[in-house]
């Protein structure tokens, strides 16, 4: 480096590999209690070595499930794309969002279609895809961005507050309730009991000594509740909200049941709601670690929102892994496979592999190309609301950088407890305070 040419990247994160392969257990609580220099460190020891391991499986605490087999766990990012484009053979109708199979009637009702293979899963994503058209997406803008604006309102006098609660948290479950058509006074439900579904690794969120099953079930009857309270108001009185337009949709595939409603319901709250908060909130502790990449965004928001938003989906990879079953005897990354095993995609790690992403560690908001796995791999699967996630990810930003421009993070983040979502639960921060908008 010359000193015409001064290097104004940002330092690579650190990682510590203190972990010798044969010693990684993915399933084990202790490496997830680890911290995050270690854990990334123990990936990059699995890509270089082993990057097919074999992996045993753990009971699940606070729950009436035996340990299953065990699981390969693929850790590149090549190896994920082939099991992603390969749903004949890497299904997911024994489970995609839980590593343990969970009783049929469970996935089924928390998953709904992430939990199915095609035909069923292109039915359902055929007739729920209306609510993500360029068109329906352009109608929800308005929504956007009046309600980020609301959000900074409801906070910016008072100089402080609780970046995860107060910031991140409302938008992506505002924005559902919005598309859905459910009203206001249920945001606080919708809040407790999708943070009970997504938490329930957590001892927090679940209560120490409490049945996760039974807690999980206790939510999603809620919501399942009160989507069949709405289904039945609509079918009176259809709106213009996704809600009627599901129920009521002239298609060949028909309209969906009310059960296949309130699946797809869980599944939208769950699946849109924690992602995308956690998303913003990571977005936000990488900006503060890096002044540097910060200064670029803010100078040119516009130009730059593209690949600063790709960034912080690969940087915060909210959904840490997925799973698939093998439909068949079969071959990846040149270990045999028997049918009926299980095969853990590690979206984490694929998106630190440093055979597709330059100084994976770096975190650059003009990072191209950026061909990351936060959204999942290219398949039928493929995240269904990544366009409306972008979208939030952008205006949220767009307003905190213009608005709170001196925001900063003044104490530890509070993380969340779980190998499945990569989340934070709360995060003080502080700024010069300001107006609401008019
Ligand atoms: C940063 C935010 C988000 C991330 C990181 C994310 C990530 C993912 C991932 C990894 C998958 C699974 C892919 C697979 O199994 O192959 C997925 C599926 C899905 N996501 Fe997202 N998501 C986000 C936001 C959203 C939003 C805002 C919505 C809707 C409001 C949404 C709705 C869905 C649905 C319905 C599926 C299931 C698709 C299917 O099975 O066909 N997601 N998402």
């Amino acid at each position: 480096m010359t000193p015409e040419s001064p290097d104004l990247r940002s330092p690579a994160m650190e990682i510590r590999p203190v972990l010798a392969v044969d010693d990684i257990d993915l399933s084990d609580r202790n490496f997830w209690m680890r911290p995050h220099a270690e854990r990334e460190g123990g990936f990059e020891t699995l890509r270089q070595e082993r990057p097919v391991a074999w992996m045993k499986e753990q009971e699940v605490i606070g729950a009436p499930i035996p340990a299953g087999p065990g699981y390969w766990a693929l850790t590149r990012h090549a190896d994920i794309l082939e099991a992603s484009r390969n749903p004949a053979i890497f299904s997911s109708a024994r489970g995609a969002t839980s590593i343990q199979d969970l009783p049929p009637e469970f996935s089924e009702f928390f998953g709904g279609m992430i939990n199915m293979d095609d035909p069923r899963h292109g039915r359902q994503r055929r007739i729920v895809s209306r609510g993500f058209t360029p068109r329906a997406l352009a109608k929800l803008e308005e929504s956007v961005e009046r309600r980020a604006d609301a959000i900074i309102d409801r906070v910016i006098e008072r100089g402080e507050c609780d970046f995860v609660h107060d910031i991140a948290a409302p938008l992506p479950l505002e924005i559902i309730a919005d598309m859905m058509g459910i009203p206001e006074s249920q945001n606080e439900m919708l809040f407790r009991n999708t943070n009970i579904i997504l938490g329930l690794g957590d001892p927090e969120l679940v209560g120490e000594g409490g049945n996760i099953i039974a807690t999980a079930l206790g939510a999603g009857a809620e919501l399942a509740a009160l989507m069949k309270e709405m289904a039945a108001e609509r079918a009176e009185t259809p709106g213009d909200d996704l809600t009627s337009q599901i129920l009521n949709a002239e298609l060949e595939d028909g309209a969906l049941t009310g059960e296949e409603l309130a699946s797809f319901f869980v599944l939208l709250v769950v699946a849109g709601n924690e992602t995308t908060r956690n998303a913003v909130s990571h977005g936000m502790k990488a900006l503060c670690d890096n002044p540097g990449e910060r200064a670029k965004w803010s100078a040119d928001f516009e130009g730059v929102a593209s690949t600063a938003v790709e960034e912080i989906v690969r940087w915060s990879s909210p959904v840490i892994f997925m799973r698939r079953s093998c439909t068949q005897d079969t071959v990846l990354g040149e270990q045999a496979m028997k049918e009926g095993d299980k095969v853990v995609l590690w979206y984490n790690s694929g998106n630190r592999d440093s055979a597709v992403f330059e100084d994976p560690y770096r975190f650059d908001v003009l990072r191209t190309p950026n061909e990351h796995v936060g959204f999942g791999g290219p398949g039928p699967h493929f995240c269904l609301g990544a366009n409306l996630a972008r979208r939030e990810i952008k205006v949220m930003f767009e307003r905190i950088l213009r608005r709170m421009p001196d925001l900063e993070i003044t104490g530890r983040p509070d993380y969340l407890e779980s190998n499945f979502i990569h989340g934070i639960k709360r995060m003080p921060c502080a700024f010069t305070p300001g107006s609401p908008s008019a």
